[in-house]
């Protein structure tokens, strides 16, 4: 499971080992290590195991996510490896069908569909006239997620736009589309592209939510940049530069939730602050 707190287990992990193999230490420490990492590993179970349980549907998708063979769906459809890992999953599924029903949204917008797990979610919370457009990059994708949401009571709510996502915007800009909703969780590099094409082109309608998955990007984003894993690319820096530009645009309020791997809300300051 992703995780926003991902090197702070793998550290209490590290002390455990160390403590549990290294000479001369004492025995209440080596159980101290022990009882931190279970503690996280409960507080992570317990918060998960406590959302309400996600719908038949959406559970069919994390299901077949989770056991597919993703280095064989590459290799068929000339694609780059995915994995279940990149899957919002059930928790936040649920998450996000609360919040889009809280938002009171009709016209929502997701960027990065993948399985097409938070498309349904919202999607289940949306009245009959709602509308979910997911975008992905990959056509492939989109014969796989109609195959399950079209047997959803809520599939037709979902319409799936294929193409580099700047440019699906670009043509929703042209047609004058404007979303209640959007749920930013594609190429983490172009998180910033989407957030300013989001306000400075329009889409986002007037009282609309931005929520974006990731931005605690295991932990990288809190780690100071020459702490941060260099295996996983530029991310491990666009995440965090990300969070400050939203934390410094003077026309939003932003909070970050560390649930999963992160997710943060941000509206317009105008539909947030109270009227005198
Ligand atoms: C983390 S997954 C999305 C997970 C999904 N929201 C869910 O609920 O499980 C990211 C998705 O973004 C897509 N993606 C990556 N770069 C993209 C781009 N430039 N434009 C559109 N989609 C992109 C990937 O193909 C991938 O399916």
């Amino acid at each position: 499971m992703a995780s926003g707190i991902r090197c702070i287990t793998d550290e209490a992990e590290k002390a455990r080992k160390l403590a549990e193999t290294s000479e001369n230490v004492p025995p209440a420490l080596v159980e101290s290590t022990r009882r931190v990492t279970r503690l996280l590993s409960d507080f992570m179970n317990y918060v998960e195991g406590m959302a309400s349980p996600a719908s038949g549907d959406i559970n069919a998708i994390v299901t077949f996510t989770e056991t597919n063979d993703w280095v064989k769906f590459g290799q068929e459809h000339s694609l780059p490896v995915m994995s279940s890992r990149m899957m919002s999953g059930r928790q936040e599924a649920q998450f996000l069908r609360l919040l889009v029903s809280m938002c009171k949204a009709t016209r929502v917008l997701e960027i990065g569909m993948f399985t097409g797990c938070a498309a349904l979610a919202m999607a289940e919370a949306l009245p009959s006239h709602g509308t979910v457009i997911t975008c992905d990059i990959h056509a492939p994708l989109e014969t796989l997620v109609r195959k399950f949401v079209d047997k959803s009571p809520h599939g037709e709510k979902i319409k799936i736009k294929i193409g580099p996502a700047l440019e699906t915007l670009q043509g929703f800009s042209d047609e004058g589309l404007q979303f209640d909703f959007v749920f930013i969780d594609a190429d983490k590099t172009n998180y910033k592209n989407y957030f300013k094409f989001l306000l400075d082109k329009g889409l986002l309608a007037p009282g609309g939510t931005i929520c974006c998955d990731n931005v605690l990007w295991g932990g990288n984003s809190f780690l100071p940049p020459e702490e941060r894993d260099s295996t996983r690319g530029s991310s491990v820096h666009d995440i965090p530069e990300f969070n400050e530009l939203v934390a410094n645009d003077d026309r939003v309020y932003q909070v970050i939730l560390p649930l999963r791997d992160g997710v943060s809300i941000i509206r317009r300051k105008e539909d947030v602050d109270g009227k005198k």
